[in-house]
């Protein structure tokens, strides 16, 4: 099955075709971080105008290429939600456009799903599967028995991580987004600042602002050099880890899973994902899997790869599709009716 995935949530433009969920013959994504870095974060009205203004040229460099292989495509992919509402919309629109002229049926996709599946894209997932996902818009824990079925355990409360990382690397004048800058000057830092651990009374959730909010403290104190920045990187983003990694282990001892997930923009930081893999020496019945690094940030081929078992809606549906910016995943499920035929 041949799918022509889109992917416009955020500030990324992103196209690609992936035949049956997992082989990703070609993807471009059109990233806006130049245009939003000068305000330290996404803006919503200038990331979908941005998308209204290139998304054809994306779209047309892979079109082009299908041309060259000659294979038509089996269904359109695109995501719904969550996400920014305007953002969502240019995509969906392209989507519709597409799906309609060419008279192919239209798989709407869950964003998160999306990242779950873009393990799939390099590795071969087994059920029952437990995914940590950990980007700028999401912290969550998702317990899925089967490739339709999936169940969120746990999410954060208040700020996700990615928006944390960005949120700091703001205060410290560093360049949006400040995840992969923070990344590499923890690895030279030493973790000599203590962050307390967020106490929560459900053992699933997370909570991440007061962890941000110390950590800003501690930069805003006069005592606070240039010098300190690595040494705090490093014990902020250890506290973030243990923190992500000790709910993620409560998770498996009440849901015991088969092969064990880390995905979303933030399973790019290179602590997270030693300590991630590290997890299968004391686990070695569990796979502990995470994405290639072209896939770890928003992208189309996991959207492809999501589409590949979810239904697609009917011609009507096609029609109307609206965009779905809060939805959970089990909002989202039974929407578009999980179970495919
Ligand atoms: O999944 P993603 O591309 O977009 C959302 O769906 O949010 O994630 C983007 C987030 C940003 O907050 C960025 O700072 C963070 O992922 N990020 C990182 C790293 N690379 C990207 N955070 C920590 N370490 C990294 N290496
Ligand atoms: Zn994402």
């Amino acid at each position: 099955m041949l799918i022509l995935a889109i992917e416009s949530s955020c500030d990324e433009f992103s196209v690609a075709i992936v035949r049956d969920g997992i082989d990703c013959l070609m993807m471009e994504t059109l990233s806006q971080i130049a245009s939003h870095a000068k305000y330290g974060g996404v803006i919503p009205e200038l990331a979908s105008r941005e998308h209204v203004r290139d998304f054809a040229h994306i779209l047309k460099k892979v079109l082009l290429y299908s041309e060259s292989i000659s294979e038509k495509f089996d269904a359109i992919a695109v995501t719904v939600g969550p996400g920014l509402s305007g953002s969502l919309l240019v995509g969906i629109q392209v989507a519709k456009t597409l799906a309609t002229y060419w008279n192919l049926p239209l798989i709407p996709v869950h964003h998160i799903l999306g990242h779950i599946f873009s393990v799939g894209l390099t590795h071969t997932i087994s059920y029952p599967l437990m995914s940590l996902i950990v980007s700028g818009g999401h912290t969550e824990i998702v317990y899925s028995t089967s490739s339709t079925e999936h169940k969120l355990i746990g999410k954060t409360r208040d700020d996700a991580v990615g928006e944390v990382y960005d949120k700091i690397a703001r205060k410290l004048n560093m360049p949006y987004p400040g995840g992969p800058l923070l990344d590499k000057i923890a690895q030279s830092g030493e973790c000599r600042y203590q962050f307390k651990k967020p106490r929560m009374d459900d053992r699933y959730a997370f909570s991440f602002s007061g962890l941000k909010s110390a950590v800003i403290n501690q930069i805003r104190k006069e005592t606070f050099s240039e010098d300190d920045v690595a040494d705090l990187a490093c014990s902020f983003q250890t506290t973030v880890v243990d923190e992500l990694l000790t709910k993620l282990k409560e998770a498996l001892s009440e849901f015991p899973a088969e092969c064990v997930l880390l995905c979303g923009g933030v399973s790019a930081n290179a602590q997270l994902r030693a300590a991630f893999l590290d997890l299968e020496k004391t686990d070695a019945k569990t796979e502990y899997l995470i994405p290639d690094f072209k896939y770890c940030g928003d992208n189309a081929a996991m959207i492809g790869g999501a589409a590949y078992y979810l239904k697609a809606v009917s011609y009507d549906e096609t029609l109307t599709l609206d965009c779905t910016p809060n939805i959970t995943i089990e909002d989202f499920l039974k929407k578009f009716n999980e179970v495919k035929e």
